[in-house]
């Protein structure tokens, strides 16, 4: 018999993003900590059933043998991003989340992610088709031993290299015929977001990985009657060039070129210091611009791994623009953001969303979504004001 429980399911779940979102939840849950940085508290959107904070379930996959714990102090010690009290104040509840914990898969992950790997702690599978089936166990096994009503799987695992453009090309038929080769080559989010949907749950990407993001995948949502939505969490510098571009457009003002430096430290910026993975993240931070001006200035976007900086994120960006007259003009702003601090709140948002989208048994890509993401799926609007009043108009437009 289920209860009112709803399971987040995170890859990569000992990570830094996913360790503050647990603490914050756990702090929620029982009301120690203000809203702040959480959007679906905000006044558009409190007439929504969305489940409370105490209602949430925490679980996931990893690929390094740790904990919610570890983590978190590492988010305290190394990046003086949480108090020490927050974490130890909520130690029992993170214990107990650790302990619904699984080994996730390694295998198509590419030689950043393997080097962050714990030897011999993730599964070991035949082929994707075996992996999906094991992955598939672990979501029943945490949905039974919880008594969860439903599961949102969440992936904030480190960024894979770009995925092939043959599966791009590929329908549900062609792509599941091949499953069961031990060579064919399938992103683990791929894997994960297979095994989410099989299993009836609710899929949602936070990373530039491919994730659903194919056209096999969108068939398969629709056929398994869930909902799913990605990519890339929209947090800092590209945040801000969402909000920024469509504002020179609208004064009919012309950008010549847009660069943003990137500098940061964390273990995700050890995953992006390769220059493979790197180009998955670089490409989603960098195509909104086209889309937003109607004409591609030329851009530069660099990401260098400064271990000092922890999860302390500099960015650093140079507008060069051009007014009346032809007249060249610069706009120059520097971001510095905790990165774990920026995207906890907005996944925990998501969670709520997708399960309350669940809830109403919307199927397919959820785009109204958009404003949480730097490569939005199923629109192409980029622009964050626009983005943000399609969910304003979604809530307004929620019926129980
Ligand atoms: N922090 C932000 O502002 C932000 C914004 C947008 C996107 N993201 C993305 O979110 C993800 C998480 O960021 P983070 O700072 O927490 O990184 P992190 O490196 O701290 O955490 C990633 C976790 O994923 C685990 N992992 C890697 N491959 C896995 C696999 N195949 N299966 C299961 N677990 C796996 C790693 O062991 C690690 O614990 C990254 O992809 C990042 O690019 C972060």
């Amino acid at each position: 018999m289920a209860n009112n429980k709803t399971g987040i399911w995170i890859i990569g779940g000992f990570g830094g993003v996913a360790a503050t979102a647990a603490v914050g939840l756990a702090a929620l849950a029982k009301h120690a900590m203000p809203t702040t940085g959480l959007v679906s508290e905000l006044e558009p959107f409190r007439h929504l059933p969305f489940d409370a904070w105490g209602d949430f379930v925490v679980g996931g996959h990893e690929i390094r043998q740790s904990s919610l714990i570890d983590s978190a102090m590492q988010m305290v010690t190394e990046s003086r991003a949480i108090p020490l009290e927050l974490v130890e104040n909520n130690r029992a509840q993170l214990d107990a989340w650790s302990s619904n914990f699984r080994p996730g898969i390694l295998t198509h992950s590419g030689r950043a992610i393997e080097s962050i790997a714990t030897t011999g702690f993730p599964i070991v599978a035949k082929s994707a088709r075996d992996a999906i089936d094991i992955l598939s166990r672990d979501l029943v096994a945490f949905a039974a031993e919880n008594q969860l009503k439903r599961i949102v799987v969440v992936n904030l695992a480190s960024t894979e290299p770009p995925a092939s453009a043959e599966l791009s090309q590929m329908n549900w038929q062609q792509l599941s015929q091949c499953l069961d080769d031990p060579k064919f080559c399938l992103p683990p989010s791929t894997v994960y977001a297979i095994a989410a949907m099989e299993s009836g749950h609710a899929y949602v990407n936070f990373t530039p990985s491919v994730g659903s993001n194919l056209d096999a995948l969108r068939e398969l949502a629709i056929v398994k009657k869930v909902c799913h939505v990605g990519r890339d969490g929209k947090t800092g510098e590209t945040f801000l060039k969402s909000v920024l571009a469509p504002a020179f457009a609208s004064r009919n003002l012309e950008i010549m070129s847009w660069v943003g430096h990137n500098i940061f430290g964390n273990r995700d910026g050890v995953v992006l210091d390769d220059p493979i993975n790197k180009a998955t993240k670089v490409k989603s931070k960098d195509s909104l611009l086209s889309q937003m001006l109607g004409y591609q200035p030329q851009t530069h976007t660099s990401i260098e791994y400064i271990q000092s900086l922890g999860d302390w994120k500099t960015a650093w960006d140079h507008i060069h623009f051009r007014g009346f007259l032809g007249t060249p003009m610069t706009m120059q702003f520097t971001w510095q953001g905790c990165d774990s601090i920026l995207a906890a709140p907005l996944l925990l948002d998501l969670v709520r969303f997708a399960s309350l989208a669940a809830d109403k048994q919307v199927t397919g890509e959820l785009s109204f979504l958009a404003s949480f993401f730097k490569s939005p799926q199923g629109t192409t609007e980029n622009s964050f004001g626009k983005q943000f009043q399609t969910l304003i108009d979604w809530a307004n437009a929620f019926s129980e």
